[in-house]
């Protein structure tokens, strides 16, 4: 399984980056509006930092636009995943940037037939988003199960299932369990993952009984 971050914070990125199981980045228009920084050079700099996939998506809604924008993304780094949304329009980007060998993640996904589409549209990812359907009382986790099925049906598309709009160790939990290729969650939530109570009290037990021996390793 894929651990991707999912912000524009460099800092953050670079933090995670460092422990070495980090896989790529996601980041969206919300997300770089939090960030306040200059777009472009800002993706410039994650791709330096991450080389992993990182997406970038476009912010236009009609199909030249978004089409001439995903070329100018593209043209970033090697590792930019252009973002496109699970439109017609959005689509048609895809399926023309995917004939072309630029990877594309189609975002806003909340069907298993948009997963169909978007996989035959060529996308390197499709991000279906489970918190944001656990938010309006529908079952995220649900969805992702019955796109990793579908999927599996047919070896010969190669889209990734990344699970995106994660707010919870649990979705992660799950992402695995069910065997989705990607997660991407806020850097609290990859944090998260290392915590238990029962390491913090067995690691201070231990770091006692070695003082007590008086002994040293170095
Ligand atoms: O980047 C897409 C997705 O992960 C957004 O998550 O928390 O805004 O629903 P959220």
């Amino acid at each position: 399984m894929k651990f991707f971050v999912d912000t524009a914070d460099i800092d953050a990125i670079r933090d995670l980056a460092d422990t070495g199981l980090l896989d790529g980045v996601t980041t969206n228009p919300s997300l770089i509006k939090k960030a306040g920084k200059d777009f472009i050079p800002l993706i410039k700099e994650i791709c330096e930092v991450v080389s992993g996939p990182v997406s970038a998506e476009v912010a236009a809604t009609d199909y030249a636009t978004m089409s001439e924008e995903g070329k100018k993304l593209a043209g970033i780094a090697e590792n930019v995943t252009v973002k496109v949304p699970l439109t017609p329009a959005g689509l048609k980007v895809c399926k023309e940037l995917s004939d072309n060998g630029t990877m594309v993640n189609v975002t806003l996904c909340f069907s298993a037939n948009q997963a169909i589409l978007a996989a035959k549209a060529g996308a390197a990812f499709i991000s279906p988003f489970v918190g944001r359907l656990d938010d309006i009382g529908y079952e995220g986790m649900a969805l992702i199960e019955d796109i990793v099925a579908i999927y599996d049906n047919y070896p010969l598309w190669s889209t990734e299932v990344l699970v995106a709009s994660i707010r919870h160790p649990q979705h992660i939990l799950e992402s695995a369990r069910i065997g989705a290729d990607v997660i991407t969650c806020p850097p609290d939530v990859i944090k998260k993952l290392y915590g238990h109570p029962l390491t913090d009290n067995g690691l201070a037990a231990f770091v006692e009984d070695w003082k007590a021996t008086g002994q040293s390793i170095l």
